[in-house]
């Protein structure tokens, strides 16, 4: 294990905001995780734990040790008649292991492809894309348990996955993850119900063409963080009552939205943000992506202050139109290595 000082993000986070960690560590091992985790203690450093780095905003000095997860390995656990069991390391890259899956003809994770990032992100925020979260393939998550001292695997049905959420969101401090286990399937069962997925994949209704398809549509709407520094989607999609979902599709009928569980409605945070004059609008160093409104870019070496500037001057666009407060979707981080809320409210 090698701890490292002064150590520049930039490649590690897909936004390449300039972040200079005060102590840097790649871990392969869960030992060396455990070697990383006392090493913070001693010198009394919070750990900040980076994965693909396509959902975090962090700020240009970072007082932490960051412990860099690339544990790899894809393991078979069990096989049924029906499906079979992998235990995947959190270092993994997402698409490559979603594109392995396709190759060895196991089914489910197909219209997750292209999503940036790491394995162990995905339970974080329960990714998810055309219609598929991450959550409906996983059956557990292995952890180091900082509050309990000890590792554990914790079942799905207890991560408590919703939309881009599970309790890995509620208490971020706590859990590590070290590895995921997904239940795919033998067969393919095609989800094609999400937008014009259906009419893209048309009549070769393979598991296959469903991901090439997917692949498609993204990389025409969805800039490359390599070209485009971004973060995906960084809004989550806003999810209202249908009282309020009624007085604002009052006024704008082509609102395009989604009924959820629970007789609520999720709204195109895309459309609001492009119907409030911000696609492909910059402010300074940083703008909103010309192809799809969601996604913030750093245009110009940019750093946390100057997506700062630009996402507020979203929110409220949006807000002053619709009346509603869009959320972002990346995590942020303090100079301590903390994770802090979006200071959202305080501003309106
Ligand atoms: N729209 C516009 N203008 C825009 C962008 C979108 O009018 O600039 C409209 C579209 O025409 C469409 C609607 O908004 O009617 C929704 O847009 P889209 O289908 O592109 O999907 P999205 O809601 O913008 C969500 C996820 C994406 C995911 C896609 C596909 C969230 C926050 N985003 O985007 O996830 O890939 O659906 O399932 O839920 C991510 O989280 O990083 C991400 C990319």
């Amino acid at each position: 294990m090698n701890i490292e000082t002064d150590v520049q993000l930039k490649a590690f986070n897909t936004l390449s905001l300039n972040a200079v960690a005060a102590y840097y560590v790649e871990v392969s091992h869960t030992e060396d995780l455990l070697q990383a985790l006392a090493f913070a203690h001693q010198k009394n450093l919070n750990v900040l734990i980076l994965s693909g780095g396509s959902n975090m905003l962090l700020p240009e000095r970072i007082e932490a040790l960051v412990v860099h997860m690339s544990i790899a390995g894809i393991e078979k656990l069990s096989e049924s008649p029906e499906t079979v069991t992998l235990k995947i390391g959190a270092g993994e890259n997402w698409h490559d292991f979603v594109l392995w899956t396709t190759e060895h003809h196991l089914f489910g994770l197909q219209n997750l492809a292209l999503i940036p990032g790491r394995v162990g992100a995905s339970p974080v925020q329960n990714i998810g894309a055309y219609g598929v979260e991450a959550g409906e393939f996983i059956e557990s998550v292995q952890v180091y348990d900082r509050k309990l001292k000890a590792f554990s695997s914790i079942l799905a049905k207890d991560c408590n996955f919703s939309y881009r959420h599970s309790i890995f969101k509620d208490e971020p401090e706590r859990y590590i993850i070290t590895h995921v286990t997904f239940k795919l399937l033998k067969q393919p069962q095609l989800k094609l119900n999400y937008g014009d997925l259906k009419q893209a994949v048309g009549d070769d209704l393979t598991a296959e063409n469903l991901q090439e398809q997917v692949i498609k549509i993204r990389q025409s709407k969805l800039p490359d963080p390599a070209e485009f520094p971004n973060a995906g989607s960084f809004f989550k999609n806003p999810v209202v009552s249908a009282s309020v979902f009624d007085q604002i599709a009052a006024n704008f009928p082509g609102l395009p939205h989604y009924p959820q569980p629970n007789a609520q409605i999720k709204m195109a945070a895309g459309w609001l943000i492009d119907q409030s004059g911000w696609k492909g609008r910059q402010l300074g160093k940083v703008g909103m992506f010309e192809k799809q409104a969601l996604v913030l870019v750093n245009y110009e070496d940019a750093g946390l202050s100057d997506v700062k500037a630009t996402y507020h001057a979203v929110q409220s666009a949006v807000h002053q139109k619709f009346g509603v407060m869009l959320e972002p979707e990346p995590v942020l981080f303090n100079a301590l290595g903390l994770i802090v809320p979006h200071e959202t409210f305080e501003r309106i």
